[in-house]
């Protein structure tokens, strides 16, 4: 396993997380085994959400399995996201918000504090200056020890920052192979012919490397938002065979090259796994062994639908 420090953040923390969004549909027995597998495989650190399974289910069952895990609170980094309320059809940075939304998270997790707090999706009425005295008094109380966001706009962060003083250290963003425009822009700056040379993000992964923002790699395997995976799907014949050959090279599995590919990328990103299979837990985490050179990384990319301009 890699591991890397956040800048103003956690220290020595896993590149590869494990994400709990699909733990609601495991018995408690089943999410220890994950937890377990994972820390074993040398992830210390776990994506929440108040919105993950319904009244924050994957919350709960967290809590239901970890001590059948062995593990201590401290052996682990606890990261939770708030701000998306699918159940009222809105999304919320109120403080009141933000500030009931920690302490739902804290009990359904039975935690004291979470290590990390992101501010989900943005709020269209997001008052900076709330968001501030939100993480002031959770700051203040202990409860939340690190803040970030995830899928923000520069701009957005710049927003945030002119108020909230605590320095804002991750951006959980999508990013895959096949979901790549987070770093596809650059590459046809200035290209009518495409659109790829469209800008999405206002060069968030340029604004987070600049402002030490560590970027977090969220559905690392998925087609679109949801549509599935890519890995071994018929649709991807290229993108398959690249990532065959690599893997066969390396004695490693296709999901563990395409998590490697990501890891690959200078910006020193970590990746947001969320299989909750052990077998899929320990395939992908050999990604750390992986080695993509710099010509892998380009075939990889170009194998996924992309071509030099
Ligand atoms: N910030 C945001 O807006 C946001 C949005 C979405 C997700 N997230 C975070 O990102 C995490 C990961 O998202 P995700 O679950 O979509 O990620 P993913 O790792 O891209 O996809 C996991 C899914 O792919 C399946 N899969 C099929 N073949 C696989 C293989 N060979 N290896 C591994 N998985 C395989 C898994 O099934 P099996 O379980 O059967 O392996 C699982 O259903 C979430 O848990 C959440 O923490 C954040």
């Amino acid at each position: 396993m890699k591991y890397i420090n956040i800048a103003n953040g956690p220290q020595q923390v896993s590149a590869i997380i494990q994400g709990c969004m699909r733990m609601p549909a495991l018995s408690k027995e089943g999410a220890a085994k994950v937890i377990r597998t994972a820390f074993d495989c040398g992830i210390n650190f776990f994506d929440h959400a108040t919105c993950y399974g319904e009244s924050g289910a994957a919350e709960t069952r967290f809590c239901e399995a970890f001590p059948l895990t062995g593990l201590k609170r401290e052996d682990i980094v606890i990261q939770s996201k708030c701000g998306l309320c699918f159940d009222r059809n809105e999304f919320d940075w109120t403080k009141e918000n933000i500030l009931s939304s920690v302490d739902d998270s804290l009990r359904r997790l039975g935690v004291e504090y979470l290590d990390t707090l992101l501010l989900h999706r943005p709020d269209l009425l997001f008052d900076p200056e709330e968001v501030a005295e939100a993480f002031n008094l959770l700051e203040q109380a202990g409860k939340v020890r690190f803040f970030g966001v995830s899928n923000l706009m520069p701009m957005q962060i710049e927003l945030l920052k002119k108020y909230v003083k605590q320095p804002l250290v991750i951006n959980q963003v999508q990013l895959s192979l096949e979901q790549s425009q987070l770093i596809d822009q650059p590459l046809y700056m200035n290209n009518k012919t495409t659109d790829f040379s469209i800008s999405r993000d206002g060069s968030a992964l340029d604004y987070c490397r600049l402002h030490d923002i560590t970027v977090q790699a969220w559905s690392p395997l998925q087609i679109g938002m949801f549509g599935g995976t890519f890995i071994d799907n018929p649709d991807f014949p290229e993108l398959n065979k690249a990532l065959g050959e690599i893997a066969e090279r390396e004695h490693a599995s296709k999901a563990a090259v395409a998590i490697a590919w990501i890891l690959r990328h200078p910006a020193k990103m970590q990746a947001i796994i969320g299989t909750m299979n052990p077998a899929h837990i320990k395939d992908i985490c050999a990604a750390g062994d992986v080695t993509i050179s710099h010509h892998d990384w380009y075939a990889l990319y170009l194998a996924s639908g992309k071509f030099l301009p």
